[in-house]
């Protein structure tokens, strides 16, 4: 089983990464493959509409940047864990253009069809929008008709988080049980529907 986690914030050793690498931790226990994703050194072009991903063109975007590689990636994983700070209760503007293009994805036989997803949100506030932040992600996934899972025990909407400045999150316990608890139900739904397919 693979699981690819990815950071959705511009700061590469930030809150973000550090609660995906939490829930990817996790899945490695369990006995997961995991690998983790940073956009914070990825360069990431928006899509502008152009719509040359299209069958004739072989779905392929003219647009060259690191976005190709972290599609592939997604498309060889079975599950995917999904993180981002709250900026104005929304997904950090990086993550937003990957999240826009991946259209060929869903273009091109719905590729992410079927593969579980698990969400994570942090914002410097306790109430700055972390569960819009979930909404926002999870609305992507179900566009790719991905299975979303939330956090078992605390039973919420996934991964949410208080920090403000770099590391802050490590201190948040209550946040970072909703992540553990979001990556163990994000295994177990996996290997519940590998365990469907044998
Ligand atoms: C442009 C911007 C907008 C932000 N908006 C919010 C917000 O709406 N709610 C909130 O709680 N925190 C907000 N924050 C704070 C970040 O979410 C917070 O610092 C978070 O820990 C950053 O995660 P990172 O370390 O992974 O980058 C904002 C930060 C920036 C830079």
């Amino acid at each position: 089983m693979k699981i690819l986690g990815i950071s959705g914030s511009p700061r590469k050793e930030g809150n973000t990464s550090i609660l995906v690498k939490r829930a990817l931790g996790i899945c490695r226990e369990k006995g997961a493959e995991i690998e983790f994703i940073s956009l914070a050194d990825k360069e990431i072009l928006y899509c502008d509409n152009c719509n040359a991903c299209v069958p004739k063109n072989n779905f392929l975007c003219p647009k060259n940047d690191d976005v190709p590689e972290i599609l592939e990636k997604m498309k060889s994983a079975d599950a995917l864990i999904i993180g981002s700070p709250a900026y104005f209760s929304s997904v950090s503007g990086k993550l937003k253009s990957l999240f826009d293009r991946t259209l060929p994805l869903r273009r091109n036989n719905f590729q992410l069809s079927g593969k579980v997803g698990g969400a994570i949100a942090v914002g410097g506030s306790r109430n700055g929008g972390q569960e819009f932040v979930l909404r926002d992600i999870q609305n992507w996934m179900l566009l790719h008709e991905m299975i979303i899972v939330g956090d078992k025990k605390t039973a919420h909407f996934g991964g949410i988080a208080v920090g403000r400045k770099m590391g802050d999150v490590i201190n948040d316990e209550e946040g970072m049980k909703t992540v553990e608890n979001l990556a163990v139900m994000v295994f177990e739904t996996t290997s519940r529907m590998r365990g469907n397919e044998e």
